[in-house]
Formats: structure tokens, C-alpha cells, sequence
């Protein structure tokens, strides 16, 4: 068996087929024998927030997710609350401290409300975790098992870039809501339409100098493959710049561009995130949908705040030759400061949000694939325009 044949369990609790997965996040084939660290695909990302409660409120009535596990006081967890809630193949576990003492009131102290944990399904936990350590990865838990009357997970987990962790999770012998320790727990908000499918990538933002050192950690100890690479001019604007380059797994499931600042003449975004978030960690997270319109249509509605795109952007007389035909008409993007970038497989639409939290890190990616694997490098130009004057408004730059 190959794994590019294999769906995760989130993936198909989410009906999603491997053509639907192609067209929404890219896949490729590739021969998982030969891979040193197999990777099945993404499991959940798990985050450090102030206030779990209503953020899992808000991620269900704002952001249309399903809520299915639950942990905390009442299911024995005297720790913190932890709220499971799906979109799509996308998982989210949202994390709050209830003791004091709790390590999640740490974290959230240092870093604010941001990613802790992005865990991977993988079919052998004890095969990866033998080639980390050979390889010199910091090994934070050993290959345990996890057991409830639901089944048995296996899992692991080691250090990445910053206080963010890659937990390993074989759940083939698991089926429960989500872990053993975590009941099932329905939506606390009546659920809407799905606004987003699958997670596409999850950008790192890692300190000067440190971006080649974090490609090989994820070459050497996790085996995945460059996929693209942008540095320089190509994303640097008149004041600030940044380096960045992507490594996948195998099959393309799991994507992470890889940023580092690179010296401008004012202070980088990417500068920025690493004062406000204490360090590396992850910048954000790219959410694929069918049809970003609605999506778009739907969040501003409920309130999420985007990136402004410059008009400039649609008037550009290079835009047209540039993207050729899309399947709406501009008019359509710019009324919703949706960017369009092409490459030789295809286009791809895409807008970023504003800062999920008070401190000016995380946000979220929304992705309308059509064919282009790449990561909107023509738009970055303008993304960073955008983000700079955001910066001005709140004089960090
Ligand atoms: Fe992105």
C-alpha cells in the first residue's frame, strides 16, 4: 500500500475524496517506502488561547465550525478546557488554562493567544520518531500509547521551531471523538454552512539567519522536499523584506513555507511577529475552500476583518497579463480585495485576514486553488504593501 492512497481520519469523516483533495490543496504521488518519515497527512493543530471558552464560540459562530470533543473540570482535566471543533478535514483543538499553575497560562503569558502544537497522522509513530532521533531531533515525548474504551492511539512528539511542537499520532486502532480523555461534545452554536475544507499550509515565521537551519530540520529529521523557493527582490518591498522558502511531505498534504527577515531599511512584518509573539512560531494558517467568494461573503458579514487590497492592485494594466482568464470577473475579487496569482499550472485566489488575537501575529490564509501549487508569489508584493500600512497604523514599523 502507498500512502498517497490513504485518506487521514479527518479527511474522511469530512467526505473528501482524493480528487476533491487534489483540487483543493495539491497532492502528488510519491513512493512512502522510500520516505524515512511517512506522513499521512495533518491531524489537528492544537492552540494557546486566553479565553478557550469563547474563542471555541467564536471559531463555531463565526468562522462555521462543528464542535465534536471536549475536555476539562467535569471529564476529569483540572488543568484547562479544551474545546475539538472540525472544518472539513480541518481539526482545531483550542486550548485554555483553568488552574493557574497551568503551562497553557505560561505559553499564552509569553506568546499570546498562537499554534502550540501541529500534529501530524503518520502510520508508524515508532518508525519516524527512530529516524528523528538518529537524526538529532529533540525528542519531547517517547512513542507511548494512549488508551480509553474507544481504542488505542500511539504518539510522540518533537520539538519545532520555537515553543511549537509536531505531536505524531497513529489513530488506526482509535475510534473515538478524538483522543482518549476527550468526550464527544456537540456544537454549542446551531451550525451553518462549511466556509472552509482543508488545511492547505502553515507558514513558520523563524529568527534572521535561522531559515536554512529550519529547511534542513524538516529535510533531515521529517524528510520532506523543497517545493518552492522565493527569496530576495522577488518579496521585498522599498522598506522591508523577508526570506522564504517551502518544504512538503511527501505527498504534498502538508506544506510549510518557512519565513525569516531579511535586513530592509524599516522594520519587516516578519520582525514583527517575532518581538510581539516572543519568538518563532507559526504566522498562519491557510484555510482551502471551494469558493472563497461565499467564504469571504459569509466572515464579513459576521465581522472578520481582511487585509485591504490596495485598488491600485486591480488597476494595475500588468494584472490582466499577468492572471489571464479567472472564473469571475475582477470586479468580483476587488469588491472583495481578493488576489489573484498564476503560475504555469494554474491560478489560485486567495486573502489574508487581520490578526486573530490582540498581539499582531496569527492570522488566517483563506485559498481558492485552480491548478497553481504555488503560494501567491506574485502577490506577495502586494500582500506586504498591505500589511506595511497596517503596521504604520499601529506604529510598529
Ligand atoms: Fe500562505
Amino acid at each position: 500500500m502507498s500512502i498517497e492512497q490513504t485518506l487521514t481520519d479527518s479527511e474522511r469523516l469530512a467526505d473528501l475524496d482524493l480528487d476533491r483533495l487534489r483540487r483543493l490543496v495539491g497532492l502528488v504521488e510519491y513512493d512512502s517506502a522510500a520516505d524515512p518519515f511517512p506522513v499521512t497527512g495533518w491531524d489537528a493543530v492544537a492552540w494557546a488561547v486566553g479565553n478557550a471558552t469563547q474563542a471555541a464560540q467564536l471559531f463555531q459562530g463565526v468562522y462555521g465550525m462543528e464542535q465534536v470533543a471536549y475536555s476539562g473540570p467535569e471529564t476529569g482535566n483540572r488543568d484547562h478546557h479544551a474545546y475539538v471543533l472540525r472544518s472539513g478535514a480541518i481539526r482545531f483543538e483550542l486550548r485554555g488554562a483553568v488552574d493557574p499553575a497551568s503551562p497553557i497560562a505560561d505559553h499564552h503569558r509569553a506568546h499570546g493567544d498562537g499554534v502550540v502544537d501541529i500534529a501530524l497522522e503518520v502510520p508508524d509513530v515508532d518508525r519516524c520518531i527512530d529516524h528523528a532521533r538518529a537524526q538529532g531531533a529533540t525528542v519531547l515525548a517517547a512513542p507511548h500509547d494512549v488508551t480509553d474504551e474507544h481504542g488505542t492511539v500511539r504518539t510522540a512528539a518533537i520539538a519545532a521551531y520555537g515553543d511549537t511542537r509536531h505531536t505524531l499520532v497513529d489513530r488506526s486502532r482509535y475510534t473515538g471523538p478524538y483522543l482518549p480523555g476527550y468526550v464527544a461534545r456537540g456544537s454549542s452554536v446551531p451550525p451553518g454552512p462549511r466556509l472552509f475544507e482543508a488545511l492547505d499550509h502553515v507558514v513558520g515565521n523563524v529568527e534572521l539567519g535561522r531559515m536554512d537551519s529550519w529547511v534542513d530540520f524538516y529535510h533531515r529529521i521529517m524528510g520532506f522536499t523543497n517545493m518552492a523557493e522565493f527569496v530576495g527582490d522577488d518579496i521585498a518591498t522599498e522598506y522591508s523584506a523577508l526570506m522564504s522558502k517551502v518544504v512538503a511531505s511527501g505527498n504534498h498534504r502538508v506544506k510549510f513555507p518557512l519565513n525569516e527577515p531579511s535586513p530592509g531599511r524599516k522594520r519587516s512584518q516578519i520582525d514583527e511577529f517575532l518581538d510581539f509573539y516572543g519568538g518563532p512560531g507559526a504566522q498562519h494558517l491557510a484555510l482551502a475552500t471551494g469558493d472563497i467568494l461565499d467564504t469571504v461573503d459569509v466572515l464579513r458579514a459576521r465581522g472578520v476583518q481582511f487585509l485591504p487590497t490596495p485598488d491600485a492592485y486591480y488597476d494595475d494594466p500588468d494584472l490582466r497579463s499577468r492572471i489571464g482568464e479567472v472564473r469571475v470577473p475582477i470586479s468580483e475579487l476587488r469588491s472583495r480585495g481578493i488576489l489573484v496569482d498564476r503560475d504555469e499550472d494554474g491560478y489560485l485566489l486567495q486573502i489574508f485576514t487581520a490578526p486573530l488575537g490582540d498581539r499582531p501575529t496569527v492570522f488566517f490564509e483563506f485559498i481558492e486553488r485552480h491548478g497553481s501549487l504555488g503560494f501567491g508569489k506574485g502577490n506577495f508584493k502586494a500582500l506586504f504593501e498591505a500589511i506595511e500600512r497596517e503596521q504604520s497604523r499601529r506604529g510598529n514599523f
